[in-house]
């Protein structure tokens, strides 16, 4: 069932090229952003939507986090995204005409389903279950669902999930986008090729593992390392952090790069190693000067960035480049470093990678 990988983590990851165009295939193959992608009576409940909430547990919470910076940013709706067993308690003020998203790649995680049941006991009948598992709880529970289609995950450390999850969110993204009347056609033309071309870039991403494993000698032996990275790369770094807290039980943070000065910063030494997303885009210059903070500090800085980005190892920096920047899609590529990086020191730290201790990969419990 291995194949040539030493762990079900490997190998989801390795399929994460795969995994990714299954998911995108109607889209492509419609050749449009469409609300039928999201069930027969879709267009009725997506339209005239006043806000999205997202609500999800763990790595599903970061694919949430990340798709609000789409969801604003590109279809113009204010977005909230909640942890599931935090808004399942609280008392929310709920608008009929939000669309209610719930990730979750089990599609059986209690905190998430009873955030849902909360939210549709506030009148909010417009959800959306971003799933990986057909005919599970959570999406049984909603209006409109679009199934991943990573395939079954093994790992209890999710891996394909997340970026395939985050390719459906994206997908929602351009749909809003278009029924809000904020995607023209070329604009619609440009993601669908985008998207088209995403497999491939995650390869080219996989590519970079006999890099990333040399790298993994220099964080096995420590106890700590942080994670930075600003705008929609913020969320990539918890997920990061996470990949790395779960499988080789090192404790890992992560803050937005602007954030060190307001308190991490006291704790950069050398034995600290931070790790930095920081692509080319135009937030580049500025995690650039947080970098700078670290090293005046004596702290060792492992960099992913992309071909095109002006930056360059020195002293205490080292740096992976992922091929060139592929635009507003970039958080699903820089997703694979980090996965890659989680796997390889727990390899060198010698922990049971797919079944980290105290870890349940369906969490039905509270
Ligand atoms: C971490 C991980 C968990 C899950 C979380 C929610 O690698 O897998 O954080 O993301 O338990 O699970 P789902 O997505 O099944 O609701």
């Amino acid at each position: 069932e291995l194949g040539p990988y030493s762990h079900f983590m490997q190998k989801e990851i390795h399929e994460q090229p795969r995994a990714v165009a299954d998911t995108i295939e109607g889209v492509i193959d419609a050749g449009e952003f469409s609300a039928e992608l999201f069930g027969p009576d879709a267009a009725e409940v997506l339209e005239g939507i006043e806000g999205v909430l997202i609500l999800a547990c763990g790595t599903s919470y970061y694919a949430g986090m990340t798709a609000r910076y789409w969801i604003e940013g590109i279809a113009g709706l204010p977005c909230s995204v909640e942890i599931a067993s935090e808004y399942r308690y609280r008392d929310a003020v709920a608008n009929p005409k939000t669309l209610v998203v719930t990730l979750s790649q089990s599609g059986e995680t209690l905190d998430t389903m009873e955030a849902l049941k909360y939210a549709k006991s506030l009148g909010q009948e417009r959800t959306l279950s971003i799933c990986n598992v057909p005919e599970s709880a959570i999406p049984r529970a909603s209006r409109l669902v679009y199934y991943t289609r990573a395939g079954a995950e093994i790992g209890v450390a999710s891996t394909k999930a997340f970026t395939t999850q985050l390719v459906a969110l994206f997908t929602l993204t351009a749909t809003l986008a278009k029924l809000q009347g904020r995607l023209d056609e070329a604009g619609e033309a440009d993601y669908i090729d985008a998207l088209r071309r995403l497999p491939g870039s995650v390869q080219h991403a996989l590519n970079l593992e006999p890099q990333i494993t040399a790298w993994s000698e220099h964080f096995a032996p420590k106890e700590h390392a942080l994670f930075l990275g600003r705008g929609v790369h913020y969320p990539i770094a918890l997920e990061g952090a996470l990949k790395l807290k779960e499988i080789s039980y090192i404790h890992a943070e992560a803050y937005p790069a602007g954030e060190l000065k307001h308190g991490p910063l006291a704790l950069v030494t050398d034995e600290m190693p931070v790790v930095v997303i920081a692509p080319n885009d135009s937030l580049l210059e500025k995690v650039k000067s947080n970098m700078q903070e670290v090293r005046a500090r004596g702290g060792q800085l492992f960099v992913f960035t992309d071909a095109d980005s002006n930056f360059h190892p020195s002293e205490g920096v080292h740096v992976i480049r992922a091929a060139r920047h592929v635009g507003v899609l970039s958080p699903i590529i820089h997703t694979i470093p980090v996965q890659l990086l989680a796997y390889h020191v727990a390899l060198v730290r010698g922990t049971d990678v797919d079944k980290p201790r105290n870890l349940a990969k369906s969490v039905t419990v509270e």
